[in-house]
């Protein structure tokens, strides 16, 4: 009998209303609790959405470059590394700091609300939240520059081919990551001010389609430094590579900020990488996204997205004995203690409580 695949989290879940983005670096000393909230995730998400099912709450976790090494011992994804950052002739992509990112989608604010609050409770002292953004629908899926954003992300089973590591698909894929994928976030602010000075023509123009039809424009008028040119790459075969984009539009106008959460997720973070280089570096070189004379990037990072398996039943943390078996906690060892006082070099007895971690949230 076959094994079944490693299960994705839910990164296919559709576009919802609401979504909350929280990135995370782990304090020193914070890996266990860490650990142990990562398998607790899905646990979480499914206990705080089974209240209002039609909410359809979803969270997907990553996890950056620097701290998958802090947390797991043993093979690391094969393309996780940092963000690198992208310095063009006129525009800057950075690359700023992530440990972890939590993408909680839902169909209610307040249901992802709620699991963001719990999320970071679960933190305290083992992470710092460093960026928070809260997403909104506005009217049929459009950003802040009034263009409906998401119109030619893949669905279905060529959804799956572009985000999900899959070695039966993709021979010579990242088999030991199987179920897995990439994700790429960053924060952008708008010049609404200068874009909405712009003629509506000349705004179709930037994206490379019409604003009210949501139309393509034909290639003999698509600028070649148009959003949709420069983000319309192939392989050398001419396929189109695809990526899912799931960005939301924020803001706070007490702070002036009108903003696009860009959040991609791939099979490769190359494919990611290559359209930030055509948007900033250009392609060819010096025509640089017409989007960002308008956009300002001011976040930037990269992470790996474990299947939901790794989550359940994750290596053991980096120097502990390969103990595959849970022992008991000792009956005067409160979890909250175990918690309170993370040590990084007791890695052993880390990895020992995440069974018992997981087996409390799902009773
Ligand atoms: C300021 C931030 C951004 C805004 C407001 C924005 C907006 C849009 C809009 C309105 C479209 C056209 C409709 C659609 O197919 O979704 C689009 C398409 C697309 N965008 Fe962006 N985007 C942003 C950043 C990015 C970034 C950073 C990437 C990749 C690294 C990206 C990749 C794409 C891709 C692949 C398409 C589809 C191209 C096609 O096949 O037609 N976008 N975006």
């Amino acid at each position: 009998m076959t094994e079944p695949r490693p299960e994705p989290q839910p990164l296919l879940a559709p576009l919802t209303s609401s979504a909350i983005f929280l990135v995370a670096t782990i304090e020193p000393g914070g890996e266990r609790t860490v650990r142990d909230l990562l398998s607790e995730v899905p646990g979480l998400a499914r206990a705080v959405g089974f209240r209002a099912p039609e909410s359809r709450l979803s969270c997907v976790v990553g996890v950056g470059s620097d701290a998958w090494d802090r947390l797991f011992a043993g093979p690391r994804p094969a393309e996780l590394h940092p963000l690198e950052e992208r310095v063009g002739r006129v525009h800057r992509a950075p690359s700023t700091p992530g440990d972890l990112l939590f993408h909680i989608r839902g169909q209610r604010m307040d249901m992802c609300f709620e699991l963001a609050g719990r999320l970071a409770g679960r933190l305290a002292n083992a992470a710092a939240v460093v960026d928070e953004v809260h997403g909104f629908k506005y009217f049929d899926n459009r950003d802040l520059l009034g263009f409906v954003d998401g119109t030619e992300n893949p669905v279905g089973s060529p959804a799956y081919r572009a985000v999900v590591i899959d070695e039966t698909l993709d021979p010579g894929a990242d088999a030991a990551f199987a179920g897995g994928s990439y994700v790429v976030v960053q924060k952008y602010l708008h010049d609404l001010t200068a874009w909405n000075a712009l003629p509506t023509e000349a705004q179709e123009r930037a994206v490379g389609r019409t604003k009210l039809a949501d139309v393509e424009l034909d290639d003999d008028v698509k600028p070649a430094d148009s959003h949709v040119a420069l983000n319309t790459v192939e392989d050398e075969a001419g396929n189109e590579l695809q990526i899912l984009r799931m960005n939301m539009p924020f803001g706070s106008v007490e702070r002036g900020e009108y903003g696009t959460y860009f959040i991609g997720y791939c099979k490769t973070p190359s494919v990611i990488e290559r359209m930030l280089d055509n948007m900033f570096l250009g392609d060819p070189p010096g025509t640089h996204d017409r989007l960002l004379d308008f956009s300002t990037a001011v976040t930037g990072s990269l992470y790996f997205v474990p299947s939901q398996d790794f989550l359940d039943d994750p290596p053991p943390a980096p120097g502990a004995a390969d103990t595959t078996e849970p022992v008991p906690e000792t009956a005067s060892e409160p979890a909250s203690e175990a918690r309170a006082e993370p040590d990084a070099a007791d890695a052993h007895a880390g990895s020992l409580r995440i069974g018992s971690l997981k087996r409390s949230t799902t009773r």
